[in-house]
């Protein structure tokens, strides 16, 4: 059944202390391939301070937390915003803060016009479908006139398991039926995956301008290839959590039943690098002008 009551929490994950390190190694390889924690045509206009850096479904942090650390970012601040507080890391300086935001709620007065920089990954979780728009305008809103917007998703909807060798057909089918199973049963949950690949056009109508895709294979390094897999396959392990709290029927999704299995197995198969998922990584920029 769609979700449509925007204020709840609809995330189909778990925030759990698994699902905070598998978020923490997924920012490594993440920030590896696409290469910049900061878009560099958003980065060249930024200040040495008086710049206010927000990070919207934060998480652990691990983005905003990275960028603070950075040089140029001394004399910045920084707020990272989530649905739920559960994920917060102990705050390392007094630049630093955290608070809970659902970015689908109207934007709160002492929040509008704050931010100079405003950046998103990995929402699709969390935005159910007929949602991006809503967030969207709301993220304009957050930001000063001037300011940018930096969010990162993958075509999820699209994801293609590759085998590194002729002799690893039977595990790559399997996996591209565990993962046509999930998609189906997230699908038609209200989770975006049909949607996701519009990133740039929802952008475009929250009424951002100069809007611009960069689009990168998540084996742009293959260094990162396995841990990438393994953190896509971590997401899947959470997503067939939550399908078996939402249907203690279906006995396929309950643990040790045969989508556990499955995803046992092709999870081991990431580990010897005979399969690894590939999806494209896109990031989208978009200045609110006035
Ligand atoms: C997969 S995690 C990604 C965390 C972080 N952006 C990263 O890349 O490491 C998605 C996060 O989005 C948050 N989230 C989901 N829906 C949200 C909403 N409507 N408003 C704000 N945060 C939301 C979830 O609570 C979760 O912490």
């Amino acid at each position: 059944m769609a979700t449509t009551n925007l204020n709840a929490d609809a995330y189909h994950l778990t925030r759990d202390t698994a699902e905070s390190s598998r978020l923490e190694a997924q920012h490594e390889v993440w920030k590896t391939n696409v290469g910049h924690l900061i878009h560099p045509r958003i980065a060249e206009t930024l200040p040495q301070r008086d710049v206010l850096v927000g990070d919207v479904g934060t998480g652990t942090g691990a983005w905003l937390l990275d960028v603070a650390r950075q040089p140029n970012a001394q004399n910045w601040n920084f707020h990272g915003l989530d649905l739920s507080a559960a994920q917060f890391p102990p705050i390392p300086s007094s630049n630093i803060r955290f608070s809970t935001l659902n970015i689908l709620d109207p934007v709160p007065a002492d929040l509008e016009g704050k931010f100079d920089v405003l950046h998103l990954r990995l929402l699709v979780m969390g935005l159910p479908t007929g949602t991006w728009v809503t967030a969207a305008t709301n993220l304009r809103k957050l930001l000063k006139p001037g300011g940018w917007l930096q969010w990162e998703e993958a075509r999820f909807g699209d994801l293609v398991t590759l085998q590194t060798d002729l002799s690893h057909f039977a595990l790559r089918t399997s996996s591209e039926a565990l993962y046509h199973s999930i998609r189906a049963a997230v699908v038609s949950r209200g989770v975006a995956l049909d949607e996701i690949a519009s990133l740039e056009s929802f952008v475009g109508s929250g009424g951002f301008e100069d809007v611009r895709l960069d689009l990168l294979g998540s084996d742009r390094v293959l260094e990162t290839r396995k841990g990438f897999s393994l953190a896509v396959a971590g997401a899947f392990r959470g997503m067939i959590k939550m399908l078996a709290s939402a249907d203690p029927e279906a006995s396929t999704w309950r643990e040790g039943g045969a989508a556990w299995q499955q995803l046992d197995s092709i999870e081991n198969a990431m580990r010897r690098e005979e399969l690894y998922y590939s999806a494209d990584i896109m990031v989208v920029t978009g200045r609110r002008v006035s």
